[in-house]
C-alpha cells in the first residue's frame, strides 16, 4: 500500500466546488473533530453550513456510548456541521441523519468496490465483509438545536493488521479488502454528493429509508438490544419510516428507538 498523503489545499478547494459544502476547517491533528465542531458552533452563530471539520488525525476520537474511536493515518475522520432547517429537514427527522449518512457511505463504497459485501448496521455503522468499515456519531448542540454535527470515521487506506489486537478481527478498511490504496478526496467527494442527494430526497418526503432496509445487516437475524438496564431480544424485521428498529419478540413487534446492539446471530 502506498504511503499516506494528506489532503492538499487543492483537494479541499475541489470539495467545496463539487459538493454542497460551503466551507472547510482542517486540522493536521486535533482531539476530536466532533468536539471541534461543537466548540465552533458554540463560539459563533455564523457557521456557514454545510461546513466540514476535517482532521488528518485525532488524539481522542469519540464513539457512541463513551467509546473511543481508533484511527490511523490513511483513514478519514471528519465531522459535518449542518443546519437542519436550511436543508428543509424537520427536528423530528434528526434520528434519520445517521441512517442516511450510513447509506451515503454504503453507496460510495459500492461505487468503488461494486462486488463487495457492504451493509448498514442500525443505527450508525457500515459493515464490509462482516467487519466494521465506518462509525457515525451524531450530536446536536443543546444551545443550537437546529444544527447537527455528523461525525464519521471511515477506514480507507489504514490497515487493520497493525490495529490494536481487539480490533484486528472486527474492523476492516477499503484497502484491506481491495489490496489497493484509494483516493480519499474522491471518496469524500462522492460521499458528500450522495449525502446531499439523500437529504434532498428526505426533505421532499421520498421513502429514502427503503434503500437502507435493503442493505440492513440485521434483518432476519436474532438481535439483542441493550437499552439502559433492559435487554430486548427478537428477530429483526428492518426499520420503519421513522428509522426505529423493528424487532419481532415473544410479545409482538417492538419499535426500538435507541440502544446498543449487544449481539446478533
Ligand atoms: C462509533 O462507531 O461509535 C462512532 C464513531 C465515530 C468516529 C468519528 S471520527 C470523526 C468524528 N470525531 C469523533 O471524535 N468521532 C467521530
Amino acid at each position: 500500500m502506498s504511503g499516506h498523503k494528506p489532503l492538499s489545499s487543492d483537494d479541499l478547494a475541489s470539495l467545496v466546488r463539487e459538493t454542497f459544502l460551503r466551507d472547510v476547517l482542517t486540522f493536521e491533528e486535533t482531539d476530536s473533530t466532533n468536539t471541534r465542531a461543537l466548540s465552533f458552533i458554540a463560539s459563533t452563530q455564523l457557521v456557514e453550513t454545510p461546513h466540514l471539520v476535517y482532521a488528518e488525525s485525532q488524539t481522542s476520537g469519540r464513539g457512541r456510548g463513551g467509546n473511543t474511536w481508533w484511527s490511523q493515518p490513511g483513514s478519514l475522520t471528519f465531522s459535518l456541521i449542518i443546519n437542519m432547517s436550511e436543508l428543509g429537514l424537520a427536528p423530528e427527522q434528526q434520528p434519520q441523519l445517521a441512517l442516511l449518512t450510513g447509506l451515503a457511505i454504503l453507496k460510495t463504497g459500492q461505487q468503488i468496490l461494486p462486488r463487495a459485501d457492504f451493509a448498514v448496521k442500525w443505527p450508525n455503522d457500515v459493515y464490509l465483509a462482516d467487519r466494521k468499515l465506518a462509525g457515525i456519531l451524531t450530536e446536536v448542540p443543546p444551545q443550537s438545536p437546529q444544527h447537527a454535527v455528523i461525525g464519521v470515521g471511515l477506514n480507507v487506506n489504514n490497515e487493520f493488521q497493525t490495529a490494536p489486537p481487539e480490533l484486528q478481527n472486527t474492523g476492516i478498511s477499503l484497502a484491506d479488502l481491495s489490496g489497493q490504496s484509494q483516493s480519499r478526496c474522491e471518496i469524500l467527494t462522492s460521499f458528500l454528493q450522495h449525502l446531499d442527494e439523500l437529504f434532498q430526497a428526505l426533505s421532499r418526503g421520498e421513502p429514502v429509508l427503503a434503500d437502507w432496509s435493503d442493505s440492513c445487516l440485521l434483518t432476519g437475524k436474532t438481535v439483542t438490544i441493550q437499552a439502559g438496564p433492559n435487554e430486548i431480544r427478537g428477530v429483526c424485521r428492518g426499520i420503519d419510516d421513522s428509522g426505529a428498529l423493528l424487532l419481532e419478540t415473544n410479545s409482538g413487534t417492538e419499535r426500538i428507538l435507541g440502544g446498543v446492539v449487544a449481539n446478533w446471530v
